[in-house]
């Protein structure tokens, strides 16, 4: 399957994506993870990306449009894949779609994860990641076994950068301008799927398992 997740902020894009990836063997690709790597690595593209990024404003169309070209050809990518946070603009979707028509491929699902603005500032500012692997966790929602520490690793979570209030309300504005007309785009093919993103994470995955079934 080739799928997409589509949904603002703190909307469960990557706690839902080890679990999908791990039932249908998908490569999952994340523009946000791959980018805060290159910025911690400091490569020429995180060194390009990182204002940006700091102030919660989409990085060019052009970068991370690279990105996933490069990353789509890797062999673990060539059955399917999930795309956690690209496309994120109507430009990002059809470049994606011209660089799968070469392959006589396309997108089969978009997964809509619709919440409303107010939830998520809670979950932006309680979350905790481990940085090598992209597991999160939340203080009150999802904490892990031991405070401030990996539960698989036993390393140290930190904090996202971005995870403020004051660069949530960029982020959201950048979603709502630029990333609400790809779900339209996708909606005229008649390929997205509105998920009630609000709920448990249990139910949300409950939902996911449905609409792949
Ligand atoms: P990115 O890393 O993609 O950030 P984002 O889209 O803002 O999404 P998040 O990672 O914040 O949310 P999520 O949906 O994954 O939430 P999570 O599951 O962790 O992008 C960062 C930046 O990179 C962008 O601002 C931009 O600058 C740049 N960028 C990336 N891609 C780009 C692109 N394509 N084009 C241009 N620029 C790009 O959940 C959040 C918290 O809530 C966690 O603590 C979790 O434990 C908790 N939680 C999750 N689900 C639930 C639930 N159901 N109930 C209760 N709590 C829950
Ligand atoms: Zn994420």
């Amino acid at each position: 399957k080739r799928l997409i997740l589509v949904g603002p902020p703190g909307s469960g894009k990557g706690t839902q994506s080890p679990i999908i990836k791990d039932e249908y063997c998908l490569c999952h690709l994340a523009t946000g993870d791959m980018l805060r790597a290159a910025v911690a690595a400091k490569t020429p593209l995180g060194i390009k990306a990182k204002e940006a990024m700091d102030k919660g404003e989409l990085v060019s169309d052009d970068l991370v449009v690279g990105i996933i070209d490069e990353a789509l050809k890797k062999p673990s990518c060539q059955k399917g894949f999930i795309l956690d946070g690209f496309p994120r603009t109507v430009v990002q979707a059809q470049k994606l779609d011209e660089m799968l028509e070469i392959h006589g491929a396309k997108v089969d699902k978009v997964l809509n994860f619709a919440i409303d603005d107010a939830i998520l500032e809670e979950r932006i500012t309680g979350r905790w990641i481990h940085p090598s692997s992209g597991r999160s966790y939340h203080t009150k929602f999802a904490p892990p076994k031991v405070s401030g520490v990996d539960d698989v690793t036993g390393e140290p979570l930190i904090q996202r950068k971005d995870d403020n209030a004051a660069v949530l309300k960029s982020r959201l504005e950048a979603f709502h301008k630029q990333t609400e007309p790809v779900i339209d785009y996708y909606t005229k093919k008649s390929i997205v799927a509105n998920l009630h993103a609000e709920k448990p994470p249990k139910d949300v995955t409950a939902e996911v398992q449905k609409v792949l079934s």
